[in-house]
């Protein structure tokens, strides 16, 4: 995929298509969008007198030049209410006309930069939201499909602004919003891969191409180096399986003169949940390949971080390893002893993700890490709480809470706060051990969570639950189905923004 920023007019491109679009309400198009419609001779006025373009958001209105003008077709695409927009919307769009065009096997297009004239959004913030949009837009995960069903490529993009003036900022948007959306791609195909492929030692030579691709360091360890290091928790969970787990490191060096300018991206990487003993339905294993997304999403940010380079050190943990029921698969009742000294009985062997970050964030502050985001697809409860809509967040410290719901808020990834009071603490109380794996039924996020921050020691922390958000049931604007890539661009925001 090519993406470049020309400045000129947007009549004049040599290419397949020009891509201009319209408000909601707006009956005589200006800008860009007029200087087209006047080459066709006021087909687009036209259309919108004859209520066939409303300018509604995801409306695409495909026209043929028909020689009036180089390209062959023009694309309108409705923006919606002008109040109404934002970044996640030019995203959105642009992911819809690529793959529109793509389909019909055209391979280039000419746009304008959504949102950035009357939309009035920042002009870089645009660009990069374009090429967002585009890349993730065209994802495809077909690489076991012998015979490929769409084999049309749309591999040429140009953004053409009038304003020369601008285009500098627009070319650091987009060179930032690829490298953001490749991050996006790369998490995604580790949680579409199936789980016999993506074992917990798959996932770490994931990291390992990362590491090489950008520069970062890597650091692996075994079962024997975690055991040396006290990770009962995790250690309890991999037990079951044939799979030897995996403890992931990567560490990026943006500011080496200062190492307590860091963050700890921490993700759970349980490569198959069946349940372990406390197995779950068939319905409800269906999808636990993709129980190791929060992994995936700290990985694949680490390439993005890698490639943009920060002022800040970024340490990415991922403890990975399966879920399974078998002779020695760890029992209900079972009591085991996390990295930092604490005990958990195990109530319920499918609550295993806060048992793999209990010693996975105990590791983080042990290292010396100030501020601490875990991402883990971690209970069925959060999509009851919030439905599919956001992520829930978690925290210890308000400020970095707020800085981590921002970050998300920003760039379309949505994330809504849940409450940690100590009050919630009695229910995980356990007769024999320090705490259960588990907090009965209320407020089942909320406790799981909850046990996450027992093993935090003085880090500012927040907790994203993403079960609800890591796959897509449908397709829509840059959100495909299958693996949906969420939180990366969350916590590529907020690294930058740091
Ligand atoms: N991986 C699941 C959570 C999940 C559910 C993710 C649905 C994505 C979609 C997690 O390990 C789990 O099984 N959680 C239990 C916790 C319970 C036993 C306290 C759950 O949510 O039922
Ligand atoms: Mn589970
Ligand atoms: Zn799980």
């Amino acid at each position: 995929m090519e993406i470049k920023v020309v400045s000129g007019d947007i009549t004049q491109q040599q290419v397949g298509a020009i891509i201009v679009n319209l408000f909601q309400g707006v009956t005589s198009p200006g800008g860009a969008t007029g200087a087209v419609d006047k080459a066709l001779d006021g087909a687009i006025s036209k259309l919108i007198e004859d209520g066939e373009i409303k300018g509604k958001k995801g409306e695409i209105t495909l026209i043929h030049t028909l020689g009036k003008m180089t390209p062959t077709r023009v694309v309108v695409a409705g923006l919606g209410k002008p109040e109404a927009f934002t970044l996640g919307g030019v995203s959105d769009v642009a992911a819809q006309c690529a793959r529109r065009l793509r389909s019909i096997g055209v391979s280039s297009a000419a746009t304008i930069a959504h949102g950035a004239g009357i939309g009035g959004l920042d002009a870089g913030g645009c660009a990069q939201a374009i090429a967002e949009g585009t890349i993730m837009g065209l994802y495809r995960f077909d690489k076991y499909k012998s015979t490929d069903p769409e084999t049309n490529r749309f591999d040429q993009l140009t953004v053409v602004e009038s304003d020369k003036s601008k285009v500098g900022e627009l070319e650091h948007g987009l060179a930032r919003g690829v490298s953001i959306a490749e991050a996006v791609n790369l998490c995604r195909d580790m949680g579409n891969e199936p789980a016999n492929v993506m074992t917990p030692s798959e996932m770490a030579e994931r990291a390992l191409s990362v590491a090489n691709d950008v520069g970062l360091s890597l650091k692996v360890l075994e079962k024997p180096q975690m055991a040396e290091l006290g990770m009962g928790a995790l250690l309890g969970v991999a037990q079951g399986s044939e799979e030897p787990p995996k403890f992931i490191i990567l560490n990026y060096q943006g500011d080496p003169d200062n190492p307590s300018n860091n963050i700890g991206l921490v993700g759970k990487g349980i490569t198959f949940d069946s349940g372990g003993l406390d197995i779950k339905s068939a319905a409800g294993m269906l999808t636990m390949k993709s129980d190791m997304s929060g992994g995936a999403a700290v990985i694949a940010a680490m390439r993005a971080i890698g490639a943009l380079k920060p002022k800040v050190n970024v340490t990415a943990i991922v403890p990975a390893t399966e879920n399974m029921p078998s002779g020695t698969a760890q029992r209900p009742g079972d009591v085991v002893r996390a990295m930092n000294g604490k005990t958990i009985e195990i109530d319920n062997t499918d609550a295993e993700g806060r048992l793999v970050l209990a010693d996975a964030v105990a590791y983080a502050c042990s290292i010396g890490l100030g501020r601490i985001v875990d991402v883990a697809t971690l209970t069925g409860a959060i999509s009851i709480a919030l439905g599919n809509k956001c992520m829930g967040a978690f925290g210890n410290d308000q400020a970095f809470t707020d800085l981590v719901m921002a970050a998300g808020n920003g760039v379309g990834e949505r994330v809504w706060q849940l409450p940690t009071w100590d009050e919630y603490k009695e229910q995980y109380k356990s007769d024999i051990a320090d705490m259960r794996n588990t907090g009965g039924r209320g407020a089942g996020s909320i406790t799981g969570a909850m046990i996450i921050g027992e093993f935090n020691d003085g880090a500012s922390w927040v907790h994203l639950d993403i079960a609800a958000m890591a796959r897509s049931a449908t397709t829509q604007g840059s959100t495909l189905k299958g693996a949906t890539g969420v939180p990366v661009r969350t916590l590529v925001n907020l690294v930058m923004g740091l």
